[in-house]
């Protein structure tokens, strides 16, 4: 400890007595307030898995776009098309280069993202869709070459290991720049400010009473089953995505609903291991209510009824 620190706590001690400097220094202990506990390093470093762009936070290890090549096509393809295209309304992975600029611009992983390494944390911690964190490093590794390599970055003989990581530069690097606009431009009263009441809030982008505007809006509609199946079910559901039955599909179906309406919802509550594949914990969008889950679940018997 240095004397400067030694010279400080002596002072403290001083001003505020020993039982005072006692409790601070207990509570650095970790002492015990009757909830929750220390975590342990072993608990820390399962959640701590970000990597940063320069690589930091990278696990030991390496993968080939060769290994990649097969990996991505059993455990991406389905859903990012066997170039990265894209299918249906999972998200395209490659293509789009200098459409950043037009209308209507491409975003991919290749056009648009500024570090391979948000590249790797996403494979790693979010996909494939349904089994998060399911991927051994050396596959994210190699899943990671392989997505590069569709979109022209890297050779097809290339090995993507920690070591050569910080050397891949995505091609939109650049162009995303830090924002150096203040927060606000306005300085903050102090003193003889405007009394809180007397400020009117005006709008100059409609010059219409708020009245009006709301009159003219559609009225709120409370979701219903429809809505939360195309937002949260549709995506897999529609079309059979990973062994998801299809509404309005009678031999997707015959055999779930014999289980009867509350074990169906259940199931889709809670997550369902089937023999066709496996169906997240409300598909996985854990925002939605039991009561949501509940109606999705009765739209999409009904309409296979
Ligand atoms: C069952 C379908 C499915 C499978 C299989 C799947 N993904 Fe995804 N993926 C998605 C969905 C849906 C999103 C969009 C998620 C979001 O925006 O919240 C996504 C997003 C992504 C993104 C981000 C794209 C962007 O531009 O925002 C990457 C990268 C990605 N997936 C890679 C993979 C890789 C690699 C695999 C295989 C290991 C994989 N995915 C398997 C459905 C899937
Ligand atoms: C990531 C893909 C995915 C999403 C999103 C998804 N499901 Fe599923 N769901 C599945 C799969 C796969 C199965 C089939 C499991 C099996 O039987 O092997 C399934 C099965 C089901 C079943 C039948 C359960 C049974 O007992 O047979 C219901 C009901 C269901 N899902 C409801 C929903 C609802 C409601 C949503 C939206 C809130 C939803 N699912 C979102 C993949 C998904």
């Amino acid at each position: 400890m240095s004397s400067f620190h030694r010279t400080l706590i002596v002072l403290f001690v001083a001003l505020f007595g020993g039982d005072m400097f006692a409790s601070v220094s207990s509570a650095d202990d970790g002492a015990d307030y009757g909830y929750g506990k220390t975590a342990t390093s072993e608990e820390i470093s399962g959640w701590d898995i970000d990597v940063r762009p320069d690589g930091k936070g990278l696990p030991p290890g390496a993968g080939s776009v060769e290994d990649g090549e097969y990996l991505y096509e059993d455990k991406c393809a389905e859903c990012h098309g066997s170039f990265g295209e894209g299918n249906n309304q999972f998200p395209a992975l490659a293509g789009g280069e200098g459409t950043l600029t037009d209308k209507r611009p491409h975003r991919t992983v290749g056009s648009y993202w500024p570090h391979t390494s948000t590249l790797w944390d996403y494979i790693n911690r979010a996909m494939p869709y349904a089994q998060p964190e399911s991927l051994s490093d050396t596959e994210v590794y190699a899943i990671t070459a392989y997505v590069l390599f569709l979109n022209d970055l890297v050779a097809d003989d290339f090995v993507l290991s920690r070591e050569n990581f910080s050397t891949v530069d995505l091609p939109n690097k650049p162009n995303f720049v830090p924002d150096s606009r203040p927060d606000t431009y306005n300085v903050r009263c102090m003193k003889d400010c405007k009394e809180p009441g007397s400020i009117h809030v005006v709008t100059s982008i409609e010059r219409q009473p708020a009245q009006a505007v709301i009159a003219q809006s559609e009225p709120l509609r409370v979701p219903v089953g429809e809505d939360i199946y195309r937002q949260a079910c549709g995506l897999c559901h529609d079309n059979g995505l990973a062994g998801a039955p299809k509404p309005r599909d009678d031999r997707d179906w015959s055999g779930r609903v014999d289980q009867g309406m509350q074990v169906l919802v259940r199931h889709a509550i809670e997550g369902f291991q089937g023999e066709t594949g496996t169906m997240l914990p409300k598909g996985g969008f854990s925002h939605l209510s039991d009561e949501e889950v509940k109606s999705a679940v009765v739209y999409m018997v009904g309409e296979s009824l």
